[in-house]
């Protein structure tokens, strides 16, 4: 029986919730949060469509109730504050780390042997203070940002090309920040044509501009920051563990020397399965990427050295 504990009822942990029930992804799932009643309704409300839908998983709401999390095999983190308009993600560092931290020690009492799933922001900061205060092998804590900051990179791309949303590949590295995530040009391609000898080089420039501002634009528009695509993300991080799926996903990992940084946690692309991060995979960076990676890196490591 696979089970999933998602921390936080709000937006993005709803959302999560919501698309590993319709995907039938676990066999169990937990949503927890602070505020009385939150988790309870939502959990209820979703089961409720569950039922219009005809799907037969099994979500339950929980205040607070670390108990009730017990033996989950994958805990995904939303728990805190979101962006709003004018904000960055690193603006988020004060709060979130005391929220980051307290859940990361309840939820390892209960399932002392589950995979951790970050997206509290600044996600790339929260991910490494996870791997501080638990000292856990570095496969069992993925920090997702890549997963949406891709399908961004890719909705942008399928909008130039007016290509349909699936028939583009595009990968985005590096961290999960405005002025620091990498949107791979080099590899972005229509059904394998690169999207390089289809756009001009101003239009995949702009391609990658708005992918990095995705989510500014969106809580811009929205008042918040956005939710469907992030929630998506994480329920297609949590599929890849729970279905052993070897899936490559670009995903932020403690780095031991890969792509020449260590003791830092960043996007890069990550082979999932059933033991989290089971592969990182490296490839040739040209030197303009190289610069780009090596100038994210320090970016993450300023806002980490934010950490009390
Ligand atoms: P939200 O405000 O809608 O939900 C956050 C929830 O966390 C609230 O329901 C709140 O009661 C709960 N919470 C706060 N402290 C808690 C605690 N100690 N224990 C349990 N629950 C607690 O925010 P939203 O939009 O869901 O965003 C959540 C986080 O995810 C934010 O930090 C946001 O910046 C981040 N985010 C990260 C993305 C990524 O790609 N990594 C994408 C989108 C959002
Ligand atoms: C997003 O990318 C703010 O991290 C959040 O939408």
């Amino acid at each position: 029986m696979s089970k999933v504990t998602v921390v936080g009822a709000g937006n993005v942990g709803a959302t999560c919730a919501n698309v590993l029930v319709s995907t039938q992804a676990a066999d169990e799932v937990v949503l927890l949060d602070i505020k009385e009643g939150v988790s309870e309704g939502k959990a209820m409300d979703i089961m409720q469509a569950a039922n219009i839908l005809g799907l037969n998983s099994r979500l339950v709401g929980v205040t607070n109730d670390y108990a009730r999390t017990e033996n989950s095999d994958v805990v995904v983190i939303t728990s805190g504050i979101p962006r709003k308009p004018g904000m960055t993600r690193e603006e988020l560092i004060g709060v979130n780390a005391g929220i980051v931290r307290s859940v990361t020690e309840n939820v390892l009492k209960h399932s002392p042997n589950a995979v951790i799933v970050c997206v509290s922001n600044p996600m790339d900061t929260m991910t490494y203070l996870i791997h501080k205060v638990t000292k856990l092998p570095r496969n069992r804590i993925i920090g997702m940002g890549g997963a949406l900051d891709s399908a961004r990179f890719r909705y942008f791309l399928s909008v130039a090309l007016g290509a349909n949303i699936n028939e583009v590949e595009g990968i985005v590295i590096g961290g999960h920040g405005d002025t620091t995530m990498i949107p791979l040009k080099r590899y972005a391609a229509y059904r394998g044509i690169p999207a390089s000898s289809i756009l001009d080089a101003d239009t995949l420039d702009k391609v990658a501009a708005d992918t990095m501002v995705g989510g500014a634009t969106l809580t811009k528009l929205l008042g918040t920051s956005a939710w469907y695509a992030p929630g998506a993300a994480a329920a297609q991080v949590v599929g890849a563990v729970l279905g052993d799926r070897k899936q490559l996903i670009s995903c932020s990992a403690l780095l031991e020397g890969e792509y020449g940084e260590k003791d830092l946690c960043i996007g890069v692309p990550c082979i999932l399965g059933k033991n989290g991060i089971e592969k990182i995979v490296e490839f040739d960076l040209n030197e303009e990427e190289k610069a780009l990676f090596a100038a994210s890196a320090a970016a993450v490591h300023k806002t980490n050295s934010a950490l009390a």
